[in-house]
């Protein structure tokens, strides 16, 4: 049937237009848009509005035969006009790197990409700098290989830690979230490609995303969910907008026209053009009506609805002119309509070097009793944890990179010079193989891939084999590796230890201690994990996160001391999962999608809690707002994260001038070696009414600092930054408002 209506809707467009420049028709500039607007069919403008479908197998398109191979593997195309000089332009995921298919049919050359680290390890940098670096670096790749819109960078906030997609947003703050993602855009959009900013909003849970219905109040919407937005839109100025899969009190955010055109246009000045996520919503119709210019990736269903919806009057010319507009506007601005000549031949070698160092810097040090860390003497190593040997380097679904390799945590520390203790190894490689072979078969051969990454199962090692090392070997790594992704919510039980992880961090803890030998525990993870009830043992924990292809030589770098940490939480890390605000409002309990429980898409839209609907009961104080609201200790705060100097922080400025208030703070290493330090500004607002005891609202990150040296750090805020929402508008209150720079893993407050 979907063929069927593809080649008659095309059909009817190839007979109107014909194929290629008709000599009379205007050809698209970027300054006759409104002539060539005037010019188009009603085929032809919904064509444009519509993308051509998800791209075949190989990357190719047929649509009557015309096939649309321009960069296989990229998420979607928009329709060609010929007849008007119109190209087709190419949408491509990813936020940890462009994802293309790395091999094509009938070709010898490979198309690999550079696999970045993960959003929340570039925002645990708390530096603006690195990212948009990061980012300008994977518009290069954008560009080189034929791309003109990057699907990046989601921006969602980490509302529950237990979230799928978490891995690839960036924090439970939105100033933390909204300026790593401002960061991003810029680097990405300095290569003149465009990004979109995604998802817009309040997708924070992957359970029956498409169908779920977020519902919330305006504060905490405009306070939490919306501000990183808001802040990304007006200091980065992405090219696109992606509109979420979900609902927002009832609506479905692509056909949302108050969100859309008066929040998002009109509040915020956006100009660019809004997209669906793919598939998203439920009526083309509303989204061309809301102002949802572009969706993605198009179906023949779209194409007719917006059709005959045009025809009785639904969708009226304006609304329908003022998408193709904002589509045409977008089209002149991208490389291929510039006929960019890409060379396939991105600097690979240069963008690895950058991913090595940009996962270094996210590398957080929570714990390192009596300087453990780095292990300079050390030279033989009982590498624990299976994950060791099987290291995750990014997460699952469209935030996946096809890369040509992922250093893992133990080629890493060959590549510092380590040695490993063989036997060991030999026991975890040999069971590594099993599982995988086993998975394998369970997965009917399915090689990684973005809807699947094999995740290894740890296994006991038994007290003989551990004595035995703490005996021959001068120190013990233990990796706990959690994975995560899209389509499915982490489930609870992983957010803890499993027992073989327990048994194994108390027996070798125990059995090092015992000889005076160190032990690190490098936490491999997507997100928070239970730490409390462990981290007493080891003598040291640095949390890598996914770093990417260059992950496992990240790890050797800090583990080594070549790299001094100085990574900072860019999430709480809670005691328990039940202290997280709000955490019985998330599908905690349920096998995410799991739709045998609950069948495909519910009717009543108010019927399953946390299924169906999810109640942000929690309002603003998500996060550490959330547990400071509540005093609820944690075992790692908002912000935590070690170095191996020390840092003292003095001469805190604030100065108001006009709207701005320029600050200042001067930080000193007081420490035996070179380092970065963040300088992390939280504001308190007078509590009434009750308000987070405290709100980040910048932050900036020094230089490599060297012993004895300082730094002073500037920062600007807006007097409006001081607002909250109230009823339906900002309000700035009067009163006193407390600044300090924070740095809570040594406990300083200025
Ligand atoms: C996916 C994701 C979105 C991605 C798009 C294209 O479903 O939600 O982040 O960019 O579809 O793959």
């Amino acid at each position: 049937m979907k063929k069927i209506i593809m080649i008659s809707m095309s059909a009817a467009y190839l007979a109107v237009s014909g194929c290629g420049a008709q000599k009379d028709a205007p050809q698209l500039t970027p300054n006759n848009i409104d002539e060539v607007v005037a010019a188009m069919t009603l085929e032809e403008k919904v064509l444009l509005l519509v993308g051509i479908g998800m791209p075949g197998e190989n990357g190719t398109q047929t649509v009557v035969g015309e096939t649309n191979a321009l960069v296989p593997g990229a998420a979607g195309l928009t329709h060609a006009i010929p007849r008007l000089g119109i190209p087709s332009i190419v949408l491509a995921d990813g936020p940890a790197g462009l994802r293309i298919k790395p091999k094509r049919e009938n070709d010898t050359a490979t198309y690999y990409c550079t696999a970045f680290p993960v959003g929340v390890c570039l925002a645990a940098s708390w530096n603006k700098k690195l990212i948009e670096n990061t980012g300008e670096s994977i518009g290069n790749e954008v560009k080189e290989y034929g791309c003109d819109i990057l699907l990046a960078p989601g921006s969602n906030i980490h509302r529950n830690i237990l979230c799928g997609r978490n891995y690839e947003y960036f924090s439970e703050d939105p100033v933390l979230s909204g300026m790593s993602a401002a960061a991003y855009i810029k680097g990405v959009q300095k290569n003149d490609v465009g990004t979109s900013l995604k998802h817009f909003a309040l997708n924070n849970q992957e359970t029956n995303r498409s169908y779920s219905n977020s519902k919330v109040s305006d504060r905490a919407a405009r306070e939490i969910y919306y501000r990183q937005f808001e802040i990304a839109v007006k200091d980065a100025k992405p090219w696109t907008v992606m509109t979420s899969y979900n609902y927002i009190n009832g609506v479905y955010s692509s056909q949302d026209q108050n969100l859309i055109q008066n929040i998002l246009r009109k509040d915020w000045g956006f100009d660019g053009l809004v997209m669906t996520d793919w598939f998203g919503g439920d009526d083309a119709a509303q989204n061309i009506i809301a102002g949802n210019d572009l969706m993605m990736p198009g179906t023949d269903k779209q194409y007719n609805r917006i059709t005959e919806a045009y025809k009785s009057g639904l969708v009226t010319d304006a609304q329908l002119n003022a998408c193709v507009k904002k589509t045409l506007q977008l089209i002149v601005k991208c490389p291929r309509f510039k006929g960019y000549k890409y060379s396939n031949k991105p600097d690979l070698k240069l963008h690895a070097t950058i991913s090595r160092s940009n996962a270094c810097e996210g590398i957080v040090l929570l714990k390192n009793n009596n300087d453990a860390l780095p292990f300079t003497n050390q030279k033989q190593i009982a590498v624990f944890g299976i994950t060791s040997y099987n290291f995750l380097s990014g997460g699952i679904g469209s935030g996946d990179v096809n890369e040509a390799y992922t250093v893992d945590m133990c080629t890493g520390l060959t590549n510092a010079g380590y040695k490993f203790d063989s036997h060991l190894q030999d026991i975890y490689t040999e069971n590594l193989k099993l599982q995988q072979e086993q998975s394998r078969a369970a997965h009917t051969g399915k090689a990684d891939s973005m809807f699947f990454k094999f995740v290894a199962q740890d296994i006991n090692i038994d007290n003989s084999e551990i004595q035995r090392c703490a005996n021959s070997d001068d120190a013990a790594v233990i990796t706990f590796g959690r994975m995560s992704g899209e389509f499915a919510d982490r489930n609870i039980k992983e957010f803890y230890l499993s027992d073989t992880e327990k048994n194994l961090v108390k027996s070798v803890c125990e059995a090092f201690k015992a000889k005076n030998k160190k032990v690190v525990v490098v936490l491999n993870v997507c997100g928070a994990v239970e730490t409390s009830s462990w981290k007493d043992m080891p003598d040291a924990i640095i949390v890598p996160w996914m770093g990417g292809q260059e992950g496992g030589n990240a790890v050797a770098d800090v583990i080594s001391g070549k790299v001094n940490p100085s990574g900072k939480l860019p999430m709480t890390f809670p005691v328990d999962y039940f202290d997280v605000p709000g955490a019985k409002n998330f599908p905690y309990d349920i096998v995410a999608n799991d739709k045998s429980k609950f069948g495909d898409k519910c009717v009543n839209r108010d019927s399953i809690e946390n299924y169906d609907f999810t109640n942000y009961t929690e309002d603003i104080f998500v996060g550490y707002r959330g547990y400071e609201k509540n005093n609820t200790k944690v075992s790692y705060p908002f912000g935590y994260g070690l170095s191996y100097t020390t840092f003292a922080f003095s001469d805190l400025k604030a100065e108001k001038s006009g709207d701005v208030i320029n600050v200042s703070v001067t930080i000193k290493n007081t420490g035996k070696v070179a380092g970065k330090e963040v300088a992390q500004l939280f504001v308190s607002a007078p509590q009434n009414p009750e308000r987070p005891k405290r709100e980040l609202k910048n932050f900036e990150k020094s230089d490599l600092i060297n012993p004895g040296q300082s730094q002073t750090l500037s920062m600007s805020i807006n007097v409006n930054d001081l607002a909250r929402w109230d009823v339906n508008s900002f309000v700035v209150d009067k009163g006193k408002y407390k600044f300090s720079i924070a740095d809570l893993s040594v406990d300083v407050e200025l």
